[in-house]
């Protein structure tokens, strides 16, 4: 398997780091920030692994000077934040909190005096809880809601801010937070999750359009969780179920993007999807976007099962603390697929990273060489996805700190920097000196000597 050697990428290829606003910020009641659903989710008991929530979090709303000085450190190129909304309209519309926007507005001075590029997300979750309780993503006036927020972020910081993201993983949203229940706001029906991807696509195109009205210059995008679905068999039954799952994970929201319609399969085996589509919806979807964010961490080995698709475990394969296989290969195969079959300008990976067990040993260091080797691998798969065509223009770590991972509360620890949730000391695990070793790798690295020609 071949590992991440820095000059298979171009010169201006973008090395980063991801998080996100409710795994990091804490300051859940500072400045005026409303509830979100997560904040009720959390403090709901036996939602949350522990009881844990993200009142503190890392106390990155504090914290971020030093923080950003450790992305220095780091030698980041860019930083991939979350904008959490009810910092920002604390009732989801309507008025303003500017406490909420002073907040993004200094972390993004910040990043740039260090020379590290700002990359927003304007949706990681977190929805304002005035709106759940109108419906939610179920309803369509959450989506008019999304594309007012945006529009007011982008105008007060799109004169620095360039690269822009809508949503982050519509799928999980929609169907771990309203079908499956284990992410907020904690719904268990099939019917929610399909209206919440619609109305989240719907928000997406709509979104596109108020960042450009704000903020002409910006480069906007969404990010998906993507995975390559493999059959198990080359039986067309186990191939069949690998496409479904294909279609349920992938194309589901690929296709309204890119092609501006729903996969002809889905809309035939799933009738809740229809009769949410109004007329000019699937052209807004389809708004052009300058990049895809592709989140990417495992991928699914597919066998027909007798109620549907069944997913199986590789008894090779490592796994990470999530019971997420590692499979470099699956991130390539993903990347030459995505473009091949829907050609984005550009792709980023926002997020790639992995949980493991770590602990503090008696010199107080973090040794993760589990981590090291995951990045290394999975940054190679990346390097020859390039070499093979995809136009991938940056890779972002999940991520630069260990945080609050949702329904697991702070039990899975996927930073590169090691929180020590007592006291909220930072502590770089050898895998963030791996990492700055390697991005300086490309800085350092020789120019290659000028062709001379005729
Ligand atoms: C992704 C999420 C991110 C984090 C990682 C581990 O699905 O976008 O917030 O939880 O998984």
């Amino acid at each position: 398997m071949s590992t991440a050697r820095i000059d298979s990428f171009p010169e201006d290829f973008i090395w980063g780091a991801a998080t996100a606003s409710y795994q990091i910020e804490g300051a859940v009641h500072e400045d005026g920030r409303g509830e979100s659903v997560w904040d009720r989710f959390s403090a709901t008991p036996g939602k949350v692994r522990g009881g844990d929530t993200g009142a503190v979090a890392c106390d990155f709303y504090h914290r971020y000077p030093e923080d950003v000085l450790l992305m220095k450190e780091l030698g980041l190129d860019a930083f991939r934040f979350s904008i959490a909304w009810p910092r920002v309209l604390p009732q989801g519309r309507g008025t303003v909190n500017e406490k909420g926007l002073d907040f993004y507005d200094r972390l993004v001075d910040a990043l740039l005096a260090q020379g590290i590029e700002p990359f927003a997300t304007l949706f990681h979750w977190d929805t304002p809880q005035a709106l759940e309780d109108e419906g939610g993503w179920r309803v369509r006036s959450t989506a008019e809601a999304f594309a007012e927020y945006a529009e007011i972020v982008a105008a007060r910081l799109g004169d620095r801010v360039k690269f822009w993201m809508t949503h982050n993983e519509p799928w999980v949203h929609a169907w771990i937070g309203h079908s499956w229940g284990q992410h907020a706001p904690g719904l268990t029906s099939e019917a929610d999750a399909v209206a919440a991807a619609h109305h989240l696509l719907l928000s997406h195109g709509w979104g596109v359009d108020a960042i450009r009205r704000a903020a002409p210059e910006a480069q906007v995008g969404i990010v998906l969780n993507l995975h390559h679905a493999y059959p198990h068999s080359d039986s067309p039954e186990d191939e069949a179920a690998a496409w479904q799952v294909d279609g349920e994970g992938n194309r589901w929201f690929l296709d309204p993007i890119f092609r501006g319609s729903y996969p002809a399969d889905l809309l035939e085996r799933n009738a809740l999807v229809a009769p949410h589509v109004q007329d000019g919806d699937l052209q807004a979807m389809a708004a052009p976007i300058d990049f895809l964010g592709v989140n990417n961490y495992f991928r699914f080995i597919v066998s027909a099962g007798p109620d549907g698709p069944r997913m199986e475990h590789n008894p090779e394969a490592p796994y990470t603390e999530m019971g997420w296989e590692v499979y470099p290969d699956g991130l390539y195969e993903l990347l030459v697929r995505v473009s091949d079959d829907y050609a984005p300008r550009a792709i980023y990976v926002t997020e790639n990273g992995a949980a493991f067990g770590d602990v503090r040993v008696h010199d107080g260091a973090v040794h993760d060489p589990e981590r090291t080797s995951y990045l290394e691998t999975y940054i190679g798969a990346v390097g020859r996805a390039i070499a093979d065509g995809a136009p991938v223009k940056g890779y972002f770590v999940w991520s630069f700190l260990d945080n609050f991972e949702w329904g697991h509360g702070y039990s899975k620890r996927f930073g590169i920097v090691y929180v020590d949730y007592p006291t909220l000391e930072r502590v770089p695990k050898d895998s963030f000196y791996w990492y700055r070793d390697h991005i300086a790798g490309r800085r350092d690295a020789p120019k290659p000597a000028p062709v001379v020609t005729g």
